[in-house]
């Protein structure tokens, strides 16, 4: 029986973020025998991204290429080549993510796009990475946070920096808030400092390139351009399946 060792710097407050345990980073089994949960890796990382969002969203905590729908998508011929890519990224994490290299998914509402990013985030932090998993409405909602911190809160500064030092930063929904001259700003130097320190970053998006750079400057889309491998995520609107099925 493995001994839950104590003195760690374990961090266990929150919940699991794959779901899984009771969020003590321990999965207890019979006879009152403990192993790890995978999360763990990733919360003996936590220091290092403290007060940062690493939580898979509950609707893609089961994700794997195992099961629907990324089971479905590998055979349908529209996003096998998609599930090809993704896997060959989570097969090659380690490198990858050293590299800085990332993947920029593209496609029409309801494709995919943020079932196949949460599988490699899911992936990165099962392998004790650390991750930022954040939609751009929350994550600028977050950032105006630190703006309002009191003395020796949150500061913008220390939030920016872990937000740069992960080792995967995956913004879901890109280009889905409004520009204004501070979104600009703030994204840009977020993506300017992880493609100068070589860092990974992860992004979905149903805008085009020229879209995207109307939408959040050509600037930013020119170096995401550089550092992610794009992955087209073709298909019907995933949402409306069911109902057509019926129909
Ligand atoms: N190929 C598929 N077959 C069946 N269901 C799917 C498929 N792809 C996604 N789904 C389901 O459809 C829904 C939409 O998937 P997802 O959120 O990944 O789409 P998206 O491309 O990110 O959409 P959006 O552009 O609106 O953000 C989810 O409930 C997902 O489980
Ligand atoms: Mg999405
Ligand atoms: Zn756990």
């Amino acid at each position: 029986m493995p001994a839950i060792a104590r003195s760690e710097p374990f961090h266990s407050s929150g919940p699991c973020p794959l779901g899984v345990c009771d969020g003590s980073g321990w999965i207890l089994g019979p006879e009152d025998v403990a192993r790890p949960c995978e999360c763990r890796a990733e919360r003996l990382n936590r220091g290092k991204s403290r007060g940062i969002s690493s939580v898979i969203p509950p609707r893609y905590r089961g994700v794997s290429f195992d099961r629907p729908p990324v089971s479905d998508m590998a055979r349908d011929l529209q996003t096998k080549g998609a599930v090809s890519e993704v896997r060959a990224f989570v097969e090659n994490l380690d490198e990858r993510l050293e590299e800085g290299r990332g993947l920029w998914l593209f496609g029409d509402t309801g494709t995919g796009k943020t079932t196949l990013a949460m599988l490699i985030s899911k992936a990165a932090l099962e392998a004790g990475k650390t991750v930022a998993i954040y939609s751009l409405p929350k994550l600028l909602a977050r950032i105006r946070r630190t703006y309002d911190s009191e003395p020796g809160g949150d500061s913008y500064l220390s939030f920016f920096e872990r937000l740069t030092s992960v080792d995967l930063l995956h913004i879901d929904d890109l280009g889905a808030e409004k520009r204004s001259d501070w979104v600009l700003e703030q994204l840009y130097a977020l993506v300017n400092e992880r493609y100068e320190t070589q860092r990974s970053v992860l992004i979905t998006t149903n805008l085009g390139h020229e879209e995207l750079e109307e939408q959040i400057g050509p600037r930013t889309v020119s170096r995401l351009n550089q550092i992610c491998d794009e992955v087209a995520v073709h298909g019907d609107d995933r949402r409306y399946g069911k109902y057509r099925k019926a129909a």
